[in-house]
């Protein structure tokens, strides 16, 4: 059960009519970049609270939460609604287990993200530990249009601070934009695409892969990435990929 505490609303970036980006301050208790909050609202006498990864790297006091509007929910658009001053109920206990702690070793790591999956990513990039366990990060974002590519700025600044440790790659699957790459994640990873581009090769034994956003595209792309040889990491049996599920 969540254990609501209120928090305050302080920050808000509306990105376009759906994407949105909450900045609260809130007693949180320590957490691991990658976990989520469970966030809420009270609606006709009930709290409504649903997960939502957090933004902010650990050490940063305020805490952010990237979101897009669905429209049959029951929490989304109404977080959309809030302002700078707004009460906010947030369970201080974060959770989860999409963090780099549970990635395995290797030399490079793959971050998959669609949509609002990209904020997990921001946080763990913005702290110290991925640049020390690995040689190489690939950030891949896949998003229906070129609006829907925000947290330009942040990632701007990751990759000057680590200049030939991190490439950023871009997917645009519903318009031509001339820079994005067009089309899925899985059908770049799929059509060899992907590696091509990059000028590499995909290997099971120094490769990484985590995978967060669209349910579709977490089962889709683990397909396609076992026919390269990835398979789920377990305790009981390790492979290379972890995931976590928005929708
Ligand atoms: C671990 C975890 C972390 C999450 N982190 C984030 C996050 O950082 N940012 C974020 O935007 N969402 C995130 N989500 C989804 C989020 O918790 C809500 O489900 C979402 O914001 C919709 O809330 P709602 O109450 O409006 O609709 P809900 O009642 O939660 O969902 C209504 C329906 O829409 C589907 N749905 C949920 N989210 C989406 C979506 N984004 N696109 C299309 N369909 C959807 C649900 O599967 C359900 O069928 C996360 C979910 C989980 C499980
Ligand atoms: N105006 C609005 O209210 C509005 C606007 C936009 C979104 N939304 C809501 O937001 C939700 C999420 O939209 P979103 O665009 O953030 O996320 P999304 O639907 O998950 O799409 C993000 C990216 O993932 C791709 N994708 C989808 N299924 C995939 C699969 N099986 N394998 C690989 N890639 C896959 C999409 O490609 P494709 O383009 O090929 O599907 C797109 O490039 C929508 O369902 C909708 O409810 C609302």
């Amino acid at each position: 059960m969540a254990e609501w505490k209120t928090g305050q609303v302080v920050d808000k970036v509306q990105w376009t009519e759906a994407l949105y980006s909450l900045v609260f301050e809130a007693e949180l208790a320590p957490f691991t970049a990658g976990q989520f909050v469970r966030v809420g609202l009270e609606v006709d006498g009930e709290t409504i609270g649903r997960p939502y990864s957090l933004v902010n790297p650990p050490h940063e006091p305020r805490h952010e939460i990237y979101f897009n509007i669905v429209p049959v929910g029951q929490l989304s658009e109404r977080l959309a609604q809030l302002e700078p001053g707004d009460p906010i109920l947030v369970d201080p206990r974060p959770n989860g287990y999409f963090t780099l702690a549970e990635t395995p070793a290797g030399r490079r790591l793959w971050m998959f993200a669609t949509g609002t999956a990209l904020g997990p990513y921001l946080s763990m990039l913005k702290t110290a530990e991925p640049w020390g366990r690995f040689e190489q990060i690939h950030l891949v974002h896949g998003v229906r249009l070129a609006r829907d590519l925000n947290y330009a700025a942040d990632i701007e600044r990751i990759q000057a601070e680590h200049p030939r440790q991190f490439r950023f790659s871009p997917l645009v699957s519903r318009e031509e934009t001339g820079f994005a790459w067009p089309g899925r994640i899985t059908d770049a990873i799929e059509s060899g695409q992907l590696e091509a581009r990059l000028n590499t090769a995909f290997d099971p034994a120094q490769d990484r892969i985590m995978l967060c956003g669209n349910m579709e595209m977490i089962r889709d792309a683990q397909v396609v990435l076992a026919e390269k040889g990835f398979r789920k990491h377990r305790a009981s049996a390790p492979g290379q990929i972890i995931t976590e599920k928005y929708h």
